[in-house]
């Protein structure tokens, strides 16, 4: 019996690469460019961090959480709540009064998989923490579709504001009066939120449920006048830095820590897996946890979504090639001259390729063209006994005869010098 994957546990094989690669790589640059700096934190944490910072009646903690119940652990179902329990062990406020921290990662959740939805999947979370200012929400939005701008992927972005300590409680109240009006109309998860997390209620994907909380009353006319202002100064930011978006007061989250600005960016290519990154202002949760009283915000792109994106593109991400140079040899001299050289062009910096295993040149020239490979260096007995071997360009198909000298050196040198010069001219 063949042993297979966990459901909802994916390989990320050789052929994945390029485009996770891809992926990290520009959100990389953008931190570096935003002065974020990262942090790595473990996969286990207490079970208590998350059901203190997501929330005791949220379906992450009830249901999705992987926990080893008898030691009272849990995989990290996301990162934020890591990141704070670090922050504030280490009291990293004293060093910067503003910390903008980013990390990638395994994040664990038991949720029926599906297409852009595992159980084990990965973030790219980014996190601000100790200012309060609209411009930092709206920075972090820009910072979220500057890096899908330069992943050439198109994304809706919707916000919302959840008001804070003061306003929601208003609302709460307006909103549980309104849907015990509509019980029996609800399905049988929202009859059941309606008292453990109404909010949840306005997010139901039922349609029934949609049509119901559509006459619902909206938290943005429920805010207090600073929650007011902070949305609005978040909206003029957005303005000011040319990011389009769009206002959803039915968008709650489902994590309970948000306060003030939520947001969304979301595709219409995956599905029901709509959201590619999500995230928000979560002032008074680092308190809450024990930490000084600083406000947060921040965000998490899924790294499965933005791939899965990206493989849809006609124009996606092409892998680079994996040999710059591959070494085909025939006889057994050959393979003594081509493996020492091999060997020494990958001490210079070189990638290249070889094959052991007495091959013919067909086979070996299939095994170049696997790899990518942008030159076959062919040593022959023949050509040996010249002090030559052939060079073929695997784009032009073009070969030429390439005189081996006896210094090594030399000939990596200018095999290198060969190499730079196929890549200039078919990246031109
Ligand atoms: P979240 O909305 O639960 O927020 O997840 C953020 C993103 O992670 C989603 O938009 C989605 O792309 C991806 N994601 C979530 N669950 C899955 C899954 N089962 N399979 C594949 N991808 C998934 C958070 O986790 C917050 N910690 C974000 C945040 C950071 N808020 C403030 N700071």
């Amino acid at each position: 019996m063949k042993i297979k994957a966990i459901n909802g546990f994916k390989d990320i094989l050789p052929e994945d690469i390029a485009i996770w690669r891809t992926i990290e790589t520009v959100c990389r640059d953008i931190f570096a460019r935003h002065a974020f700096r990262e942090i790595r934190l473990p996969i286990l944490e207490k079970t208590e961090l998350f059901a203190r910072s997501i929330g005791e009646a949220t379906d992450i903690v009830e249901k999705e959480m992987y926990t080893f119940t008898d030691k009272k652990i849990t995989m990290r179902p996301e990162a934020t709540a890591s990141l704070l329990r670090s922050f504030i062990e280490h009291g990293l406020h004293v060093s910067r009064p503003i910390q903008k921290l980013f990390t990638v990662g395994p994040m664990f959740r038991h949720e029926r998989p599906q297409k852009g939805r595992l159980r084990q999947f990965h973030q790219i979370d980014a996190e601000v923490i100790g200012g309060s200012e609209p411009q930092i929400d709206a920075e972090l939005m820009a910072m979220g579709q500057m890096m899908l701008n330069e992943l050439g992927l198109d994304a809706s972005l919707e916000i919302n504001s959840l008001g804070c300590r003061e306003c929601r409680p208003s609302f709460r109240s307006a909103l549980v009066a309104f849907l015990d009006k509509s019980q029996d109309k609800l399905c049988d998860n929202c009859k059941r939120r309606s008292t453990t997390n109404p909010l949840r209620v306005l997010d139901c994907k039922k349609q029934s449920c949609r049509d119901l909380v559509a006459d619902a009353p909206s938290i943005l006319d429920h805010l207090c006048d600073e929650c007011d202002t902070h949305f609005k100064q978040v909206q003029h930011y957005l303005d000011l830095f040319s990011v389009r978006y769009t206002l959803n007061h039915f968008m709650v989250r489902g994590l309970d820590y948000y306060c003030r600005t939520t947001f969304e960016f979301l595709t219409g290519d995956l599905g029901a897996q709509a959201a590619i990154g999500a995230g928000g202002r979560y002032d008074g949760l680092i308190e809450q946890l024990g930490g000084p009283p600083l406000p947060a915000v921040g965000f998490a792109m899924g790294i499965e979504r933005l791939s899965l994106l990206l493989q849809n593109k006609a124009d996606g991400v092409t892998p680079e090639p994996e040999s710059d140079i591959f070494i085909a040899v025939l006889g057994e001299r050959a393979e003594q001259t081509g493996s020492k050289l091999a060997n020494a062009l990958r001490a210079k910096g070189g990638r290249c390729g070889i094959d052991y295993s007495g091959r013919s040149l067909k086979a070996q020239m299939k095994i170049a063209n696997r790899n990518r490979a942008r030159l076959v260096l062919i040593i022959g007995e023949q050509e040996l006994d010249k002090g030559e071997a052939i060079l073929r360009d695997m784009q032009t198909q073009e070969q030429s005869s390439f005189t081996l000298k006896s210094n090594i050196a030399e000939n990596c040198t200018e095999l290198l010098k060969i190499s730079a010069n196929v890549l200039t001219t078919t990246e031109l």
